[in-house]
């Protein structure tokens, strides 16, 4: 593995190396047991979209992994200012082990390992979210025990977590299935591989995807970058709310994640999300945990 710019790159033995090492990472740290494995290492980590979770735990990661952190917004680089992605990588190469990028094309991600020469890592993009779905995979593998055969339901817009959530399912063994807007499907080739590849249904029946689900995934209706898209999706996506009528046809056991930020009573209730909430914070968390695997996979 020499970067992770998106799952469909990765293997099935790959991804779960990552979740088996982020099992380990974890029991150090609660366990207050050291693990310096990229002591002196540098990351920078550059932004052109917000991040809470994101930022602080690639930060904190790093951290703890011995290695340091550069925040880069691109308000304060001159990425903004127009400098070419291909000459910031190659300067940024010279300086850095490792580059974190979160921003809009997934093609400036693709340019940054075609121009530069050290890994890169996608922190999101309108595309995908890999980071974020190896936390998940991590969470429900923690609490269900394992993940083939698992039913995994994702419910709203067919955006950058649906996308990462069909792949890394499926490789995993998972059934996956969609409820969304027939106009706000996940990416078409992502689909056609998934339904190739394993058990894959999209509709835009919310009951009939849920049915017998083990996991509830949602997210926001409208993602960064589609502000000026608000009211129309409120319109589009107002019965795509996982509420407690639609946990009612999932398992009686069944999880309830959110990658977060979260809008209450809009794609999730308050009362579904609070009763969650263990999952769901389990499932932040987890995002140090996997992606202090992924760097030391990519630079120890
Ligand atoms: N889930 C997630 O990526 O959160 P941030 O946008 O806060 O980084
Ligand atoms: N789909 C959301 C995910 C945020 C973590 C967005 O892209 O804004």
């Amino acid at each position: 593995m020499k970067h992770l710019l998106k799952l469909a790159d990765l293997s099935a033995e790959e991804i779960f190396g990552i979740l088996n090492l982020a099992d380990q990472l974890k029991y150090e740290r609660k366990n207050g047991i050291p693990h310096p494995h990229l002591a002196g290492k540098k990351l920078g980590m550059i932004f052109t979209k917000s991040s809470t979770r994101t930022r602080v735990s690639f930060e904190v990661g790093m951290t703890e992994l011995g290695g340091t952190a550069l925040f880069l917004s691109d308000r304060d680089i001159q990425l903004g200012r127009g400098e070419p992605i291909k000459d910031t990588v190659r300067v940024l190469s010279r300086y850095l082990d490792a580059i974190m990028i979160r921003t809009f094309a997934q093609q400036d991600v693709e340019d940054l390992a075609k121009y530069g020469s050290i890994p890169i890592i996608n922190g999101l993009t309108d595309y995908c979210h890999p980071c974020q779905v190896l936390a998940d995979l991590m969470t429900i593998r923690e609490y269900k025990g394992s993940l083939k055969g698992l039913k995994l339901c994702f419910v709203g817009d067919g955006n950058n977590m649906a996308n990462s959530l069909i792949v890394g399912g499926i490789k995993t063994g998972m059934e996956v299935a969609i409820a969304c807007p027939d106009t706000y499907r996940p990416d078409a080739e992502i689909m056609k591989w998934a339904a190739e590849n394993g058990k894959f249904t999209v509709t835009s029946d919310l009951k009939r995807a849920a049915e017998g689900a083990d996991v509830l995934y949602t997210d926001v209706w409208a993602s960064m970058g589609q502000e000026s898209e608000k009211a129309e999706r409120e319109k589009v996506f107002r019965n795509y709310c996982v509420d407690k009528e639609l946990l009612s046809v999932a398992k009686p056991d069944a999880m309830v994640l959110h990658c977060l930020p979260a809008h209450r009573g809009e794609e999730i209730t308050d009362e579904v999300f609070e009763a969650h909430a263990d999952e769901i914070f389990d499932e932040a968390e987890n995002r140090l945990h996997a992606q202090k695997a992924v760097l030391c996979k990519l630079l120890k």
